[in-house]
């Protein structure tokens, strides 16, 4: 099914406003799964609505929280979610490190207190944007075991980065600090097909082909991922005085439970260090050369990060986002949510 952004966003933004939360703040959070599926990220887009319903409807997000953004020093901020929902309060967390930095040369905003924010591309493209480079790190759920380990301790701890070219280019790079996200195991089990090795491990840690026995996801490049993920959560949490490591907030263990997560944005003024006109020539520069390099076989050409969403969402503006069609009917349902995902064990599903 294929459907236009304006009408997806619509669509979602409705559903939630239905939930429970304000027309502001589903607005909020249509515009930034909009902005997943349009980049091909579908896992962050429209397939998490019903999720949110639920948590919404539940009150496990708080539908109308008072955000506290509070300046620490002349470049570090902490904004309070309140646990509403993620989206928003790091949106506007990252509206208010856009303005600091653009007075002071840099920015350190932590947000704490939040539910789920999605696709952390969104939020550094706010800075791109502005001709800023942001960098944005968060917590998420206990699925990944730190190198050598039998048990799940840290999430898939994302970090993302952009920083401005010319004439609008952007250089986008955004990644969970996991292999594979959980959704492509689902996606195996589903097809009933095995996982390469390097993907999961079983019950007592031991890699596994088998997308039925995985109980835990591994952290990319062994003990460098594991460590880049200890990073992200030191930032985004204990930096922030909030939940931290195997005790960070699971997705689907309770739905009337605040999450208490956190995320910490970081904006650097190019002016500051050289001038902006030389850092976006020698970003587009540095977007021309990966281009220039020559393939490996079985490679097209080389892609600098980020250009493969940027050139879908060109392709999505012509010919409208492609929806599974059972998230259409759900969207377009009277249905708020299933009770589909309260207390789900995440590796039984
Ligand atoms: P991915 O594996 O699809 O892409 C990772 C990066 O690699 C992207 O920057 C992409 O542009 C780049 N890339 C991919 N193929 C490329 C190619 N052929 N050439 C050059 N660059 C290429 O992303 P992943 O790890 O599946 O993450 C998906 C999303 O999930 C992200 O938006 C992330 O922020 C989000 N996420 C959010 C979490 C949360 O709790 N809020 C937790 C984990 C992930």
């Amino acid at each position: 099914m294929k459907v236009t952004k304006e009408k997806l966003k619509d669509l979602i933004s409705t559903k939630l406003h239905k939930a429970g939360l304000t027309e502001e703040h589903a607005n909020g959070v249509a515009d930034v799964l909009v902005h997943a599926d349009a980049r091909g990220v579908h896992s962050h887009g429209a397939m998490r609505v019903e999720y949110y319903a639920e948590r919404i409807a539940k009150g496990g997000i708080n539908n109308k929280p008072n955000f506290k953004f509070e300046k620490t020093g002349p470049c570090t901020a902490v904004f309070d979610g309140d646990n509403g929902v993620g989206h928003v309060a790091a949106k506007l967390a990252m509206d208010e490190a856009i303005k600091m930095a653009k007075e002071n040369g840099i920015a350190v905003v932590g947000v704490k207190k939040i539910s789920h924010s999605g696709a952390l591309s969104y939020f550094v493209g706010q800075a791109a944007h502005e001709n800023l480079i942001g960098i944005s790190v968060c917590q998420s759920d206990p699925m990944v075991v730190p190198f050598g380990g039998a048990e799940p301790y840290y999430g898939t701890n994302p970090i993302a980065f952009a920083a401005p070219g010319k004439d609008g280019d952007q250089i986008t790079f955004d990644m969970a600090t996991t292999v594979q996200a959980w959704g492509k195991v689902l996606h195996a089990r589903s097809k009933n097909e095995p996982i390469p090795e390097t993907w999961a491990v079983d019950s007592n840690g031991e890699p596994t082909t088998d997308p039925f026995k995985v109980n835990a996801l591994l952290p990319i490049a062994g003990p460098k991922g594991y460590g880049l993920m200890m990073m992200v959560d030191v930032l985004s949490g204990i930096l922030l005085g909030l939940p931290f490591g195997g005790k960070v907030s699971s997705m689907y263990h309770d739905l009337t439970e605040y999450r208490n997560l956190g995320q910490l944005h970081i904006v650097i003024n190019p002016d500051f260090f050289t001038t902006l006109s030389a850092f976006q020539e020698g970003i587009s520069t540095t977007m021309q050369d990966l281009n220039n390099i020559k393939p490996a076989p079985g490679y097209d050409k080389v892609y600098y990060p980020g250009q493969r969403s940027a050139e879908r969402v060109k392709k999505y503006e012509e010919n409208g986002i492609e929806i599974v069609d059972d998230i259409y009917e759900y969207l377009t349902s009277d249905v708020i949510h299933n009770n589909a995902y309260d207390h789900k064990n995440p590796f039984a599903e």
